[in-house]
């Protein structure tokens, strides 16, 4: 990444804080508390590897949005793997949700970023409820609860993380990061020439489908087996990814992102990201999910709104070696 694009994306997050800044500097005080302080890295997904590659839009974006790189031409993109742990010495195999952030770098130079998991609803519907959620587990943490136990007695607490713990306990240990799928989670809104707004939640969908270890198999992995297997993959192959948006229809909840839309939703098809090596981590790299472009906007789900806030002031942190 070169100086004026890190300037670009660090800058408008900045601006964006006003809107939550001690709350959101709350909700990183309540992760630091659960999960300790790790100077220097990011307070949630610390441990991760970046990688650069393209976006080759389909052209089937233009019906929908004027998004400079959901039009016909091919746009580099920079992309972080993580695990979701907030310890950044966790072994893959003890981080169960695997991220996947996505930064293109749109020909007017300027970014927007897309950042997704590999669980398709969020544990929080609300800022304050995550705060409160984070600092319950705290809590019972300290306690002798086991982690399903944890989980069951969140979820007696707040049965709106239900859908996303149970997700979460469902999940396999993946073979790669290149065979998952990652789910952007809120709803956005593209806006198309005519001014047209459809509501849409992204997805990004392995080209080769999705692959899983036995708890046993990935036992036997070293604790960084995923970046291992990327850089391993590259020497003949890119990692590719169908970049999907899948159409909400009336009724469709777009500010809770506790919820899942009906499995029925038309899906587009809106291009290919083709990632193809290992790229050193810019230390001034933000993913933040509220940057947009023409052609899109953000949707009324609070939590999306608030993730701005949040990584700022995570950012801030890190980049002072806090
Ligand atoms: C209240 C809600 C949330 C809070 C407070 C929160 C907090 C954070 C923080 C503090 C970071 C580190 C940012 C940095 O230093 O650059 C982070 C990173 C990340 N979060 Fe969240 N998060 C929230 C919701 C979500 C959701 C809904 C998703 C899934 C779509 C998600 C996925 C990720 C991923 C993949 C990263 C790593 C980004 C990268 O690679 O740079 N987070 N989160």
């Amino acid at each position: 990444m070169n100086e004026s694009e890190s300037e670009h994306s660090s800058s408008q997050s900045a601006a964006d804080t006003r809107e939550h800044p001690a709350l959101a500097a709350e909700a990183v005080d309540a992760i630091e508390n659960l999960s300790g302080v790790h100077p220097g890295y990011r307070r949630a997904h610390a441990a991760g590897v970046c990688c650069r590659g393209f976006f080759r839009p389909s052209g089937l974006g233009k019906e929908f949005t004027e998004a400079e790189h959901l039009q016909e031409q091919q746009v580099n993109a920079i992309i972080r793997f993580s695990g979701s742990s907030t310890d950044p010495a966790l072994a893959d195999l003890l981080s169960p949700a695997k991220g996947m952030a996505v930064q293109f770098i749109l020909p007017d130079g300027g970014v927007t970023n897309l950042v997704g998991v590999t669980v398709p609803v969020f544990f929080a519907r609300t800022p304050e409820s995550f705060i409160d959620i984070i600092q319950t587990a705290h809590r019972l943490r300290t306690g002798t609860l086991g982690p399903i136990e944890l989980m069951k007695e969140i979820v007696s607490h707040f049965s709106e993380s239900k859908d996303a713990l149970l997700a979460v306990r469902r999940l396999k240990p993946p073979a790669s990061y290149a065979e998952c799928h990652y789910h952007c989670i809120h709803a956005y809104v593209l806006v198309n020439a005519e001014g047209r707004q459809q509501p849409v939640r992204f997805e990004w969908v392995p080209e080769t489908g999705v692959r899983t270890l036995t708890l046993e198999e990935a036992a036997q992995q070293p604790d960084r087996y995923l970046e291992d297997e990327l850089e391993l993959r590259f020497k003949d192959e890119p990692a590719i990814f169908q970049l999907v948006a899948v159409l909400g229809e009336e009724g469709d909840a777009t500010d809770d992102p506790t919820r899942a839309w009906p499995e029925d939703r038309r899906r587009i098809d809106l291009g290919r990201l083709h990632i193809s090596e290992i790229y050193p981590d810019p230390t001034y790299l933000l993913m933040d999910p509220t940057i947009l472009t023409t052609g899109m906007l953000l949707s009324d789900d609070p939590i999306l709104k608030f993730r701005s806030a949040a990584y700022a002031e995570s950012y801030g942190r890190r980049i002072e070696g806090r």
